[in-house]
């Protein structure tokens, strides 16, 4: 049973990739996801500047759904530069470095920061609820401003490939994802958290997140990051590759993603619930369930739901006849 990949030049293992902001930005803290079973790792969220998160509580976590409102914290482009160096000197697995800014500028200031040191993909924060509080809107929300932000990434990524990641809360993320892949994304990353969502200390009666709103993510997002795969995998055509995040906890939330038409699975979340060994987990889960089905090699399963609707001559989005 095989579930290496190479994709856009790079090999992977396995499909797991641990998600942006899940551990902190250090080398030894991605050595240790790495060889816990992680596919892949990326980096948090990488300003062009020291950028101050926000204050506790940030974080409520439940069996079903986590909110957080962590605020993107981050200690700068000097820091970022040393870990990152320190990991790409012998990386175990391929590194995704997740930039972010405030404008088209500071995208590319922080990527040109970072792309001598040859990450292996440039992922793009265009979806951040940090976004709304610090410019009242998300650029994943407007394919004129996805597409501005990306054309500036791209134009200083050296060739390193490029993924937009964007967000669930638009009408639209297949126009969205089209609109990145025009300007140049090499693939799409689906999806950031939903939302936001609020939760409420009944006793106080007082929002129990300092900030009151936090973004959605853990089991209740699966099945939007489901849709929005199967959407952006449509709207592509299924020609860049999708790294699927969302609610993935198990080895068959993951198929279920790749039959979206997900290549790498982002794992967050979970990495809280069911602790570092999760990559690991969900990949004997994925090996033991590709056995049973007598499911070969990964590739296969990747946007295998859109064929089945192919051949039953069926679109995205049809109900059918019950
Ligand atoms: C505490 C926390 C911090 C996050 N920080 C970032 C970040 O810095 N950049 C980013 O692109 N996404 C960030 N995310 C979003 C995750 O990478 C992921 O897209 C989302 O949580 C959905 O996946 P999950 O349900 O597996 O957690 C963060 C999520 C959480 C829970």
């Amino acid at each position: 049973m095989n579930l290496s990949q190479t994709i856009l030049g790079t090999s992977f293992e396995n499909p797991t990739v641990l998600a942006s902001g899940i551990m902190g930005i250090t080398a030894a803290s991605w050595r240790y996801a790495a060889t816990s079973g992680a596919g892949a790792i990326t980096t948090k969220s990488l300003w062009p500047f020291e950028h101050k998160g926000n204050r506790n509580p940030t974080i409520i976590a439940t069996d079903h759904w986590t909110l957080n409102a962590v605020g993107v914290p981050d200690a700068g482009p000097e820091k970022a530069r040393e870990e990152i160096g320190d990991y790409l000197k012998d990386p175990p697995v391929p590194l995704i470095a997740n930039v972010i800014g405030l404008n088209a500028e500071e995208f590319a200031s922080i990527t040109r920061e970072i792309v001598p040191l040859k990450p292996h993909f440039l992922e793009v924060n265009l979806s951040t609820p940090t976004f709304v509080k610090l410019r009242g809107k998300l650029f994943a929300a407007d394919p004129g401003e996805a597409k501005e932000i990306i054309k500036a990434v791209k134009g200083v990524a050296k060739g390193i490939p490029v993924f937009a990641k964007l967000t669930p809360n638009v009408p639209n993320i297949g126009e969205i994802a089209r609109a990145c892949v025009d300007a140049g994304a090499d693939g799409i990353t689906a999806i950031n958290t939903a939302g936001p969502g609020m939760a409420i200390d009944l006793r106080s009666r007082m929002p129990i997140l300092a900030t009151h709103k936090g973004g959605l993510s853990g089991p209740a997002l699966k099945p939007i990051a489901v849709r929005c795969i199967a959407e952006v995998y449509e709207a592509t055509e299924g020609k860049v590759p999708i790294i699927g995040t969302g609610g993935v906890y198990t080895g068959e939330d993951a198929i279920e993603l790749l039959l979206a038409g997900a290549s790498l699975i982002g794992i967050g979340t979970a990495v809280g619930e069911r602790g570092i060994t999760v990559f690991q987990q969900v990949c004997d889960e994925m090996q033991f369930w590709c056995t049973n089905e007598g499911v070969w090699d990964i590739a296969d399963l990747v946007g295998a739901m859109h064929k089945e609707l192919k051949a039953r001559k069926m679109e995205l989005g049809m109900r059918p006849s019950l």
